[in-house]
């Protein structure tokens, strides 16, 4: 399939959606669903990078206001998170750097020591990026970067200098990213990254967002028009 694409992005990003939806409908409780969804997770991303060879793939997982759900979810969400991020990530994803976007020192304790070392085993890697967003949200992320530069002693921002702080530093930006579940909001995902990102907003729920519908979408991906603000020179 993937010869068939002759333009992929560089960075694509996923905002994970209906994960509650697709439990629901299958009269199962919502961490089911979660569950799903993170298997899925490891087939969409290695399919992103092994199979497509795409670059960077960001992930929203866990947003700022996540924090407002039950606490039985999110227990089973930081469950997932403990698993995901466990000893066996440096061999399930060869040659990826995890980077971990959002304050993760505010998990537990044997969560954060996983996620350090693992960021610390696989820092040298620099054929992948896997940027995962937990305890993320786009706007803190700016506020984040302008707050770093302050401190180094600058006496005013510019682009650079906000790009050069995000947690992306040294990043494409993103090319494309999609939300599942038919939601078409962006919801504080991002926000500096995905200026000029196209955007893809497929029906389907999260855990049922396999190869094809990558497939589907990327195809969907290269018909796009990108301009960047500029126009077309006429013949
Ligand atoms: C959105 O679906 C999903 C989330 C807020 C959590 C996503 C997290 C995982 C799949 C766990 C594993 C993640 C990692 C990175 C290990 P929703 O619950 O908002 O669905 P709904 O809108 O249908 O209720």
């Amino acid at each position: 399939m993937k010869e068939e694409l002759k333009i992929l992005p560089k960075h694509i990003g996923f905002i994970i959606d209906g994960n509650g939806r697709w439990a629901k409908e299958r009269g199962l409780p919502r961490s089911m669903g979660h569950d799903a969804g993170m298997k899925n997770l490891d087939v969409v991303i290695k399919e992103c990078f092994y199979t497509y060879g795409i670059k960077t793939v960001s992930l929203y997982a866990f947003s700022t206001e996540n924090w407002n759900r039950p606490k039985k979810e999110i227990d089973f969400l930081i469950k997932c998170f403990r698993k995901y991020l466990n000893k066996s990530f440096v061999e399930r994803y060869p040659k990826v750097k995890l980077n971990i976007m959002g304050d993760y020192t505010v998990f537990p304790q044997d969560l954060v020591e996983n996620a350090k070392r693992t960021i610390e085993e696989t820092k040298n890697n620099t054929e992948f990026v896997l940027n995962l967003g937990i305890n993320y949200s786009g706007q803190d992320e700016i506020v984040y970067a302008v707050n770093k530069i302050i401190k180094s002693g600058e006496k005013e921002v510019s682009r650079k200098t906000i790009e050069d702080n995000l947690y992306t530093a040294c990043q494409e930006p993103l090319d494309f990213c999609i939300r599942t579940s038919g939601e078409q909001r962006i919801s504080n995902f991002m926000l500096w990254q995905i200026s000029y990102a196209e955007l893809y907003f497929p029906k389907t729920y999260w855990p049922d967002f396999g190869k094809k519908d990558l497939f589907l979408a990327l195809k969907e991906f290269e018909k796009r028009d990108r301009r960047f603000g500029a126009i077309k020179e006429e013949k």
